[in-house]
Order: structure tokens, then sequence, then C-alpha cells
């Protein structure tokens, strides 16, 4: 190893430590901002370094240079474009792609190599064994990423697709993974094994993931991110680059214990997640009243809720999807400040699995400035609604359902914020419509609670305005 390549070496591990440290920054909305700043900037000097070391080795001649700067151009071009473009509602489906490249790509450099011709002492299982993880772990991620985007975005029906056979292939093509891995391990040199799994694993991923509904996408994303970065430590394996083993390390960890955190706060098993999802995505607003309950609601006005809230001394907040759906951040921000301004003390209750993705609602309350102090974790919220005057619900339906503490339905066991123990609740949404799940809230007929079927927008833009005519 000569300087070049040793320095090199102790550059790639010092953004190896970047990344672990960007990733515990990311355990606070306060510092999540730098930690992702970290991480992005190790990954460029990670990139830049491994240039170097190409430059250093003389491997690559003009036109695969050519190749890997016009690549990397438009594939950082194409990721910014689509980061910065998409909508907040659209996010699940932006990762999801993101996990299929990252996949695809892990699977490719593996493929590459291990039909390569390069090999002085031939392949042996320390290079073919993670080669074979690889092949099939990044191309089921591959797949069934694509399905998984296409069904959030609607190319895809976001029912459960069952086909016959499908039962067989489950069982049937794990076995296949296992006879091509051997295969692969015995006869390294031979171009058909990882061909063969690659073409299984494709198979596997589009089979695995068409069964599962669109509402129970989001964690399954989070599973294949967890595949990701599993793929991407085993190409670091075959290929001997510790960087790539530690990044692909951490995706892979952090992802799986996402993927647990989701499915425990939605009191859903990851196993019946992958066996079949309950729920069939977001239909459109239901008319007021259609598949509402039977027992009456309290319908109340702008002007009403203005009133409430004026006179209110502790208000709590309560986003949900339809927060999201809306883009009403902004306008929840400007009425929550005016009601500070009139000394309302006001507190927003973040559920971990409210809206659809990890983390939507503390990204949405970001973008609105909300102060960080300003956000109660479930827990702490609970604590909190039974002094509160009013329990402000907006575009969230789930999460807030008394339902989940009785067994028997789709929501029971699912922890949810205790909005019925306020003393008044308002919630804002359009109409009787369901949530996720598709059933009945029944916070909605509890007599302290009053309904302003609004567009969250255009309910909050209107409330503000009442509540700035009462106050003066
Ligand atoms: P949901 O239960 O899905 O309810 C959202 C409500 O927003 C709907 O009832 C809808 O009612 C309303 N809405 C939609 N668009 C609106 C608009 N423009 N203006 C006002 N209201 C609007 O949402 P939630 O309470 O946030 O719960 C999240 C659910 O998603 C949970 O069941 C959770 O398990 C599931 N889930 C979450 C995640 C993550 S990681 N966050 C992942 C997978 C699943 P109307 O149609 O009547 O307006």
């Amino acid at each position: 190893m000569n300087a070049v390549e040793s320095t090199v070496r102790y550059v790639l591990l010092g953004t190896a430590a970047c990344f672990v440290l960007g990733l515990h920054l990311m355990n606070s909305p306060r510092s999540a901002r730098r930690g992702n700043a970290l991480s992005a900037a190790a990954m460029a000097v990670a990139v830049a370094a491994t240039a170097v070391l190409l430059l250093d080795r003389g491997s690559v001649n003009g036109t695969a240079w050519l190749v890997l700067v016009l690549g990397g151009a438009f594939g950082s071009g194409c990721g910014l474009y689509a980061a910065r473009s998409v909508e907040m509602t659209a996010m699940p489906q932006l990762v999801s792609l993101f996990n299929a490249v990252g996949g695809g790509a892990a699977v490719l450099i593996t493929v590459q190599d291990l039909l390569g011709t390069d090999h002085p002492a031939g392949l042996g299982a320390r290079v073919t064994l993670p080669g074979a993880l690889d092949v099939v772990i990044g191309t089921v991620t591959f797949s069934g990423s694509l399905i998984a985007a296409g069904k959030l975005q609607g190319t895809v029906p976001g029912r459960p697709i069952v086909f016959p056979g499908a039962r067989a292939a489950a069982v049937l093509l794990p076995v296949g993974f296992l006879a091509g891995s051997v295969w692969l391990v015995l006869t390294p040199d031979q171009t058909a094994p990882p061909l063969v799994l690659l073409g299984l694993a494709l198979v596997f991923g589009a089979a695995l993931v068409l069964p599962i509904g669109g509402a129970d996408m989001p964690v399954v994303i989070s599973l294949l991110n967890a595949f990701t970065g599993t793929a991407v430590a085993m190409a670091g394996f075959v290929l001997g680059e510790p960087a790539l083993i530690v990044a692909g390390a951490l995706v892979g960890a952090s992802g799986s214990i996402l993927t647990k955190l989701m499915a425990d706060a939605m009191n859903r098993s990851i196993a019946a997640i992958m066996v079949g999802g309950f729920g069939t995505g977001d239909g459109g607003p239901a008319a007021v009243g259609a598949g509402g309950p039977a027992a009456p609601v309290r319908p109340v006005s702008a002007d009403d809720v203005a009133i409430q809230l004026a006179y209110a001394r502790k208000v709590i907040v309560v986003p949900g999807y339809g927060l999201a759906a809306a883009r009403a951040q902004h306008e929840l921000g400007d009425l929550v400040q005016l009601l500070e301004e009139h000394g309302v003390e006001v507190s927003y209750a973040v559920h971990p699995v409210a809206g659809r993705m990890p983390g939507h609602m503390n990204v949405l309350l970001a973008e609105a400035d909300v102060p960080y102090p300003q956000l109660r974790d479930m827990d702490e919220a609970n604590s909190e609604f039974p002094q509160a005057d009013v329990a402000l619900v907006v575009g969230a339906n789930d999460v807030t359902n008394p339902a989940a503490r009785r067994p028997g339905n789709p929501v029971s066991g699912m922890p949810i914020l205790d909005v019925d123990r306020a003393r008044s609740v308002v919630v804002i949404k359009r109409s009787m419509g369901h949530g996720y799940a598709g059933i009945d809230n029944e916070l909605y007929t509890d007599p302290r609670t009053g309904m302003f079927f609004a567009d969250a927008r255009a309910g909050l833009a209107e409330l503000r305005s009442a509540v700035r005519a009462f106050v003066g």
C-alpha cells in the first residue's frame, strides 16, 4: 500500500466515523439538519477520495472516466431535482425509488465483480457468499421498491394483488436462492449462477410486495431501506471496501430499527404486514355522514371555534395526515402565533405514525418554523391533555381514535393520543371520511367534540380570520 492509498484509507475511515456521528445527530429534530449535512459532506469526501485512489492506480482509462463523471453528474442532478421538487406527501415514493436505485447499484457492482476476469487467485467463498447475498437482497429490494413506489404513486393498484401460485412461489423461490447460492460458491467462475439468482430475486421482490395493501407501504419501504443497506454492506465485503461496509451496515441497522418502531406504533407485526395488509390506501373525501357512525355529531362554525380558542388558556394541536395532504402547515403556524400573541399557551402533540411516513409531522412543523420546545411526544402530550381547554385536531383521525383502547377492531392496541381527555375537542377535516385504518372514529360522536368540516388549509385560514376579528 503506497502513501496515497493509505491516506485515502484513513480519509474513508474518517468519513465512516462522520456517518455514525451524522446518524447520531439525527436523533433530535434540533440537530437533524446538521446530521444530514455532515453525512452528505462525508459522502462527497468519500466519493472524491475514491476518485483520487482510482487516479493514483491509473486503472481507469479515459472513456471510463468520462462515463464516471457524466454518470455522477446525471445521478446527482436527478437526485437534487427530485428531492427539491417532490411534494411532502410524495416523499415515501421518492424514498422507495432511492431504495431501488441503491439496491440495484449494489447488485450491478457485485455482478460485475463476480463475472469479471481479474481474479488471479480465483474467487473464494469470502467473496462469493456475500456476493450471493448481495445479488438476492439487492435485487429483491430493486423490484420490490419499484412496485412499492408504483403503489403509492397510483401507477400500480394500491389494493393487495394476489395471484395464483403465490404461496408456492413464496416457498419455492427461497429454496431456489439457497440452491443458487450454493451453486455460485461451488462454481465461482461460471456466469450462470449470479444471473439465475438475479432472475429469481427479481420475481421474488415483485411477488413479495404486490399482495401488500398500499397503506402498509411506508413500513414496507422502511424494511426495503434496511435491505438496501444490507445489500450495500455485502457489496462492501465483495469489493473489500470498509467504507461501503460501514455505510451499508448503518443504513441496514437504522432501517431495521425504524421498521420495528413503526410497526409497534401501529400495533402491527412486521410478519403480519408482509403476509398482507388491511389498508388499501387513501380514498377521496366521503360525503358528510357517509359511512359515519350512527350517533350524531356536532358541526361547528369558524366563529364558534374562534371563541373557544380565544377564551382558552391551554390548547394542544394534534396534526395528522390531512394537514400534510392540504399543505396547511403555514396556516396552522399563523393561527398558533396569533393565539400566542393573545396569551394562549399552545403546544403540538405528535404521534409517532401521524401522517404517512416517519417524522412526517416534525418535518411539516419545522417547515412552518414551529419552535422545537412546543412539540410534545405522545407520552408527554397524554399527560397534558387533561389540563388542556381545547384539543385542536387537524386532519388526524386514527391516531386519536379511542376505539384503540378496546379489542376487536383494526386499531386495537395502537397507542393513541388521549385527545378525548381534554376539556373540549375541535376536529378539522372535510367530512366523516375514514383514515388509513378505514373505521369510524368514536371521538367524533363524543358530546365534547365539535366538528369543523373544512379543508385544513382553507379552514385554518378562516379560523385565523375569525380569531383575529374576535380578539381585535
Ligand atoms: P389518518 O387516520 O389517515 O386520517 C387522516 C384524515 O385526514 C382523514 O380522515 C381525512 O378525513 C383527513 N384529511 C385528508 N385530507 C384532508 C384535507 N385536505 N383537509 C382536512 N382533512 C383532510 O391520519 P393520521 O391520524 O395522521 O393517522 C395516520 C395513519 O396512517 C395511522 O393509522 C397510521 O398507522 C398510518 N400509517 C402511518 C405511517 C407513518 S410512518 N406515519 C405509516 C403507515 C401507516 P376527510 O377525508 O374527512 O377530510
